[in-house]
């Protein structure tokens, strides 16, 4: 499958919110969405064979320091290296305008967020107790060095 790696646009917004909503309890919404695409701090990545968003990727940095808002994978597309095409994509791009670190929150259960991201490096450097609801659950923060 042809799967490009690009900056998310408005016209991808509806399919970036339809998979928020079939991957996660507590889902960002449309109007959140759009808005990122006007915040200069953010940058989020979709992953694309034509029109269609396979999975998509979200972070925002305030000066050299980075935070991962969210990654999803399509159920269709998962298992396919798409969501470490997005994760190296976005640490190219953070690391071109300087950021030196990025730091995420998961779920404690979350088997295979957290071994993707131990695969990239990233180290548990804390945790969030009852940091998620439904079902209420503590994050894991975790964190990777060197991007630059
Ligand atoms: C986590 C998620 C983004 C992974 O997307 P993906 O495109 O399937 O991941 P990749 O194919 O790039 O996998 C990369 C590595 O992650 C790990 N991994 C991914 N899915 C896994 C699973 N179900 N079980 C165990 N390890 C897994 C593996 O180490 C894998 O490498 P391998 O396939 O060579 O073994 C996807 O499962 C998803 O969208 N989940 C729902 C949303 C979510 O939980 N997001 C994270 C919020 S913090």
């Amino acid at each position: 499958m042809d799967v490009q790696i690009l900056p998310m646009q408005a016209a991808d917004v509806p399919q970036v919110a339809e998979l928020e909503k079939a991957c996660f309890s507590d889902p960002w919404p449309e109007s959140v969405l759009s808005h990122e695409l006007e915040n200069e701090l953010s940058l989020w990545l979709v992953a694309k064979n034509g029109d269609t968003v396979l999975g998509y990727i979200g972070s925002q940095s305030v000066l050299d320091e980075a935070d991962m808002m969210n990654i999803a994978v399509r159920k269709d597309a998962q298992r396919q290296g798409i969501a470490k095409k997005l994760i190296l994509a976005l640490c190219a791009r953070l690391a071109d305008k300087g950021v030196q670190s990025l730091t995420l929150e998961v779920r404690d259960s979350n088997e295979a967020a957290i071994r993707l991201y131990e695969g990239f490096g990233f180290l548990q450097v804390g945790k969030r107790p009852n940091y998620y609801f439904h079902p209420k659950e503590d994050a894991r923060i975790l964190r990777k060095d060197g991007l630059a």
